[in-house]
């Protein structure tokens, strides 16, 4: 269904039930980002088709989820609460989960808030900070949310290009518009899985509008192990940080999520639902992603394993002679040259293997999850079938 089709689908919905046309504004104003996300942010898991065909698949590396569910002080913090489940905060979950974020990123109490999952933040971020006069500048190829909540919103947007070593071209994003409202970077990246150095992402705060805000989605950053930019959300105003636990922690279906920013930036994300997003969540996702966040010496296990998993397909696609971009995450590009991205997923379909979709600018491109070890050396096994 086009965004279009869907906006004309509620819109009859609404005025067949009886709301006049001049209340549609009000009414997407109270549901504010999140009728933005669930209405053009398709879910992050969906790779385009309909029904999504990766639950048939034997091996799913498509959604760049972790091939493993969550950390086990996590599963076992999440069973233990459950008994409680009667009480909406039976102790201070909420207040727990934050102290564990400042204690692993050294930001103030009142900087944090967590949120299911870091889609709804990512669209709120957008309606929060952007207007018909303040734009998006996002890169291209990168994460798509931003993009498509702007455009709904019918704020502009530029993408700019990735530079020749896959990294956001700072400069070229504050020249695409030096006026924008908002300054979306992704890193690691989607879908290239590469790093824009602190630096770069500095130089950028000092030249954008002073009014303007960065938002930084670090969904991925434990993947790379990299030092984070944590310290800008403490030290400005004008950044918020982004996590999500769907990747490395394992809890993608969990939804589980948090910002880092000063707090005058969660108020403004926050004005439509009255904090409920961010206020009321789940006790098991909670306490599951308290009890990961701080067992580093798990998250670094996870981390080696999917680099050991990583190499066993990056080994065997250059010995295959194929063009496989840089990466520092749980993803790789491959550049099938002479064929559709699309038909080469639909190849691997035939081999109940379900990789990753492209984006436009690269239509030769498919974006691959590193999985297990095991999903890996399947992967490259119906490499060898498609791929003569
Ligand atoms: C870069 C990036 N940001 C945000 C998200 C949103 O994920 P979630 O809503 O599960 O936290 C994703 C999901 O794939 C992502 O890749």
């Amino acid at each position: 269904m086009t965004e279009q089709a869907i906006i004309e689908e509620r819109t009859d919905d609404l005025l067949g039930r009886g709301f006049a046309r001049r209340d549609l504004a009000r009414i997407a104003a109270i549901f504010g980002a999140g009728v933005v996300a669930a209405s053009v942010g398709r879910p992050a898991w969906a790779s385009g088709g309909v029904p999504d065909p990766a639950p048939n698949a034997k091996i799913r590396i498509g959604a760049n989820e972790c091939w493993a569910g969550p950390l086990a002080p996590g599963q076992a913090a999440a069973a233990r609460i459950i008994a409680s489940g009667n009480r909406y905060a039976p102790h201070d979950e909420r207040g727990d989960f934050i102290k564990a974020v400042m204690a692993v990123e050294g930001v103030p109490y009142d900087h944090v808030a967590p949120w299911p999952g870091s889609s709804d933040p990512l669209s709120r971020a957008v309606v929060s900070f952007c207007s018909p006069t303040r734009g998006l500048v996002t890169a291209d190829p990168t994460f798509e949310l931003a993009g498509r909540t702007a455009e709904w919103l019918k704020v502009p947007v530029k993408r700019v290009p990735l530079t020749a070593d896959y990294v956001h071209d700072v400069k070229g994003m504050v020249a695409a518009d030096p006026n924008a409202g908002l300054y979306y970077i992704c890193t690691p990246n989607n879908p290239t899985g590469t790093i824009t150095p602190l630096a770069d992402i500095e130089w950028l705060l000092d030249n954008k509008p002073t009014d303007a805000v960065l938002l930084i989605d670090e969904a991925y950053t434990h993947f790379a192990g990299v030092p984070t930019a944590s310290y800008l959300a403490a030290a400005r105003k004008d950044v918020v940080v982004m996590r999500t636990f769907s990747k490395i922690f394992g809890m993608a279906g969990m939804r589980m999520g948090y910002i880092m920013t000063d707090p005058a930036n969660i108020a403004r994300m926050m004005r439509y639902d009255g904090g409920m997003q961010s206020g009321a969540l789940p006790l098991p996702s909670l306490a599951c992603a308290t009890a990961s966040l701080t067992a580093a010496p798990l998250i670094a296990a996870r981390r080696e394993q999917m680099q050991a998993a990583r190499g066993i397909a990056l080994d065997h696609l250059k010995a295959r002679g194929l063009d496989v971009k840089p990466t520092n995450a749980n993803m790789f590009m491959i550049d099938w040259k002479t064929k559709p991205a699309k038909d080469m997923q639909a190849a691997f379909r035939t081999q109940s293997v379900e990789i990753g979709r492209s984006w436009p600018i690269w239509p030769t491109v498919s974006r691959v999850t590193v999985g297990s070890a095991a999903e890996m050396k399947a992967f490259c096994m119906a490499l060898d079938k498609v791929w003569v």
